[in-house]
């Protein structure tokens, strides 16, 4: 029996392609805890600024505007859900014009206060329904929640990140050499964005422990994680 841990925050960071989504849900669903997408929020804030016309490189529009949106998670691993003033952006939230703002939109101090916010509150209620959360991001370790039980830092090469981001938007299709070449200049390029960035840049926390997944299946990342849990609730 895995659920039998008692109920941790497990905080995870990592770069595009690391492997973080996967590995986190399948961790919160083997142990029945909840699971948050904090990538997700930011890219969902992202879709609201685009849809609202606004520019997202316009740091000042942007900070104006990112009381408005009504950003919802659902942290059931099995079924995550993500929300922007009631509508459902789950799979829109995935279009190349959102991965390509995103990092100018998270970059805004104002957007990063809201959504940490929603983050730390969405920890709290978990604990307080005596349930565990996993918490994907690149600041959670850092910044959003620094006390969490356990922290984890994954990440993988460059050239698997790309291998795996080429391969999920391809759906599980073939994909070309040069599709791969692409993503891993374009995961390169974001990874750049997001740890030179003067408001939480991604880095590895002190005490996080790191995990390379370049060359584990899922199933073995996730005992990994599973046996990292057990110990932290020792
Ligand atoms: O994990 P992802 O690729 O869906 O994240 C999308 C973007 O959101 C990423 O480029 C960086 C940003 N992000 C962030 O700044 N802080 C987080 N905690 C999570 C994501």
């Amino acid at each position: 029996m895995t659920n039998d841990i008692s109920p941790l925050v497990v905080a995870v960071d990592g770069p595009a392609g690391s492997g973080k989504s996967s590995v986190c849900r399948g961790t919160a669903a083997r142990l029945s805890w909840h699971y948050l997408d904090t990538g997700a929020m930011y890219r969902a804030m992202t879709w609201a600024v685009l849809d609202a016309g606004i520019d997202p490189n316009d740091a000042q529009a942007v900070a104006n505007f990112a009381k408005k949106p009504d950003i919802a998670s659902g942290s059931n691993p099995y079924q995550p859900t993500i929300e922007v003033d009631g509508t459902d952006v789950a799979d829109a939230i995935r279009q190349d014009r959102i991965t390509s703002a995103v990092s100018a939109v998270s970059a805004v101090p104002k957007v990063r206060q809201l959504l940490v916010q929603k983050q730390r509150d969405a920890a709290q209620l978990a604990m307080r329904s005596g349930t565990g959360i996993v918490v994907e991001g690149r600041d959670i370790t850092t910044v959003v929640l620094p006390h969490a039980h356990l922290k984890i830092f994954l990440t993988a090469r460059p050239e698997v990140r790309a291998q795996r981001r080429a391969l999920e938007q391809a759906d599980g299709g073939v994909v070309a050499d040069t599709t791969v070449q692409a993503t891993e200049a374009a995961l390169v390029k974001r990874d750049e964005l997001d740890s030179s960035r003067s408001t939480s840049p991604l880095v590895k926390a002190e005490d996080a422990i790191e995990l390379d997944t370049s060359d584990l299946t899922l199933d073995q990342v996730i005992a990994k994680m599973v046996a990292y849990a057990k110990a932290a609730a020792r």
